[in-house]
């Protein structure tokens, strides 16, 4: 189904429902989203790391990533900073409205080959939603994987994600998983610090241990930077890379890096192809 709708119309959306909407921040919300027609709901599936193309009728179409587990199947979510169009008008929907899908898009995550892994997680801001969707299924299957470490930072307590879900992770005890905030308040008794300074809190071996780090630009410049430092493999660090994105399935050339298109080839890339695309810039 990848790189289609799934119907054979590639720029065809298909209808979907707005089942719930959670505040995450001051301009950050989730959206569940059920597609209305069963047979598709049914039939659609997505992976980890993939995204979709969404349509708010009479302000535009966006790229999104998968925000939730694959497994679940009847509905997915999608969490949205509200930064223009697209977004601003889709932050004005309420429950039961609807949208237009187009998807999954892209290439995902790997899984399968990274069992019998150690896994690290270094997210930031609003880049945990698409590794939200990587470290469900994976604590799903919890024994097929090594130690699964996960590392969150955010600029303030207010500006992090799915709070009760961080409750959740923090209780595992089959996980190691640490935050941090960048400028604390009263109430946070916490880690204070970018998300790098978290490495000095953990001991991986990184020839057993594969990396996926999500977040703003400048935080995944000095995490990637770290983990090389700490010996990381460039094969063994995992992240997604964003573009501008038109078409969404390589037609229209708008996310183009050298030869490649960030929306069919990517926009899960490991730090060796980055690399690769870098000297193409
Ligand atoms: C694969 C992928 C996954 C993504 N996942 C998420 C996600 O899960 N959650 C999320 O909140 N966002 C996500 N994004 C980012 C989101 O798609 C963009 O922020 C999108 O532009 C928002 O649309 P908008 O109409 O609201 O904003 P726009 O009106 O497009 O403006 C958003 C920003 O983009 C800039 N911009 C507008 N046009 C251009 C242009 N031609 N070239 C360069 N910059 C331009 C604007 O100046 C502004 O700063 C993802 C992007 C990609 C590529
Ligand atoms: S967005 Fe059109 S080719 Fe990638």
């Amino acid at each position: 189904m990848s790189g289609s709708n799934g119907n054979g119309h590639l720029y065809v959306p298909q209808l979907a429902a707005i089942v719930k909407i959670t505040d995450e921040t001051y301009d950050t919300k989730t959206f569940t989203l059920r597609f209305v027609d069963d047979d598709y709901r049914k039939n659609f599936t997505f992976k980890s790391g993939q995204f979709v193309e969404l349509s708010v009728f009479g302000a535009g179409e966006a790229p999104f990533g998968f925000a939730s587990s694959p497994n679940r199947r009847e509905d997915f979510d999608v969490t949205i900073r509200a930064v223009g169009r697209v977004t601003n008008a889709l932050h004005a929907k309420r429950e039961g409205d609807l949208v237009g899908v187009r998807g999954p898009l892209g290439n995902h995550f790997p899984f399968e080959e990274v069992m019998g892994y150690d896994i690290l997680f270094v997210g930031g801001g609003i880049g945990l939603p698409p590794l939200r969707s990587l470290i469900e299924p994976m604590l799903e299957a919890r024994e097929k994987f090594g130690r699964i470490i996960i590392l969150y930072g955010a600029r303030t307590p207010a500006d992090r994600v799915y709070k009760s879900w961080l409750v959740e992770l923090e209780k595992r005890d089959d996980i190691e998983f640490m935050q941090t905030v960048d400028v604390g308040d009263d109430s946070w008794t916490g880690n204070v610090g970018v998300v790098t300074t978290l490495f000095k809190k953990i001991s991986v071996d990184p020839s057993k241990t594969v990396a996926f780090t999500c977040g703003p630009p400048i935080m995944i410049k000095f995490v990637i930077q770290d983990l090389l430092q700490m010996g990381f493999d460039g094969d063994h660090i995992i992240s997604t890379l964003e573009r501008y994105m038109k078409c969404g399935v390589g037609k229209c050339g708008h996310c183009a890096i050298g030869h490649k298109y960030v929306c069919t080839d990517g926009p899960v890339f490991s730090f060796t192809q980055m690399r690769a695309l870098r000297e193409q810039w």
